[in-house]
């Protein structure tokens, strides 16, 4: 039984202050427990937001990570750095990294292994682009970066695999993709973990859609069979929707 997972990833918002009073409020709010709720919070604001859910069940995700434990890389952060604070997930491999930062499938791929390797959960972010929609490549996109950025991870660490289809017209858009297409390629991506890395890795990775997921459209998506959750950017930088999310 997969545990359903709704992440907030707070993008380049919210600094200490604001991040305090957005945890504040959300402390406020009566969460469901059946549902994992993670805040992914930048960098800056990790330690406090960890001390303010310490008591809770609420986890800590990170957006990025370097795969080195230390050395000479000006401006990175690292893994060991992220679980000395308590950190549980890290966004890998998000659209906006991949975009403007040009990270590509081999150090996405280092950044999973690493990730992995020091004990955090990945929730790696793939999806297409409109043109690439458009054409009817989606799913040889989202087939080629499974392919490459899961490469090298064994079927039990499946188990701390989290996968986001998040498909780049949808992001920061209002526009959602049909629960019915984002259910299609949700378990096509299952289908792929299964033939990759066996049957069991299939059935325990939870994946999750991301673009647009609001309240209103939450729980429509979450009814899906082969979605687990959502990662969720701009409905979650308020406590109530945030709220509404965790508890569809
Ligand atoms: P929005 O929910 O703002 O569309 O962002 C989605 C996203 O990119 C989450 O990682």
């Amino acid at each position: 039984m997969r545990k359903p997972i709704i992440a907030g990833n707070w993008k380049m918002n919210k600094g200490v202050e604001e991040a305090k009073n957005l945890v504040n409020e959300i402390l406020d709010i009566e969460l469901n427990k059946d549902v994992e709720a993670v805040l992914c919070t930048p960098f800056v604001d990790l330690a406090l937001v960890k001390e303010m859910i310490k008591d809770t069940d609420i986890k800590l995700g990170a957006q990025n990570m370097y795969f080195e434990e230390s050395g000479a890389y000006t401006g990175e952060v690292s893994p060991t750095m992220l679980t000395g604070i308590g950190v549980e997930y890290v966004i890998l491999g998000h659209s906006e990294r991949r975009e403007y930062f040009k990270e590509c499938d081999d150090t996405i791929n280092k950044k999973v292994l690493s990730a992995l390797k020091h004990e955090l959960k990945p929730i790696l972010c793939v999806g297409e682009t409109l043109e690439e929609r458009q054409e009817g490549k989606e799913k040889e996109k989202v087939r080629t970066q499974i392919e490459k950025n899961l490469t090298g991870v064994s079927e039990e660490q499946f188990d701390n695999v989290v996968i986001a289809y998040e498909p780049i017209w949808a992001i920061g858009t209002g526009v959602t993709a049909s629960s019915d297409d984002a259910e299609e390629m949700c378990a096509y991506i299952r289908t792929i973990v299964g033939e990759l890395h066996g049957e069991n890795a299939a059935q325990k990775v939870r994946i999750q859609y991301g673009g647009s997921v609001k309240p209103e459209n939450v729980k429509e998506i979450m009814g899906k069979e082969n979605i687990d959750g959502a990662l969720v950017g701009g409905a979650s930088l308020e406590a109530e929707s945030f709220g509404k999310l965790v508890n569809f």
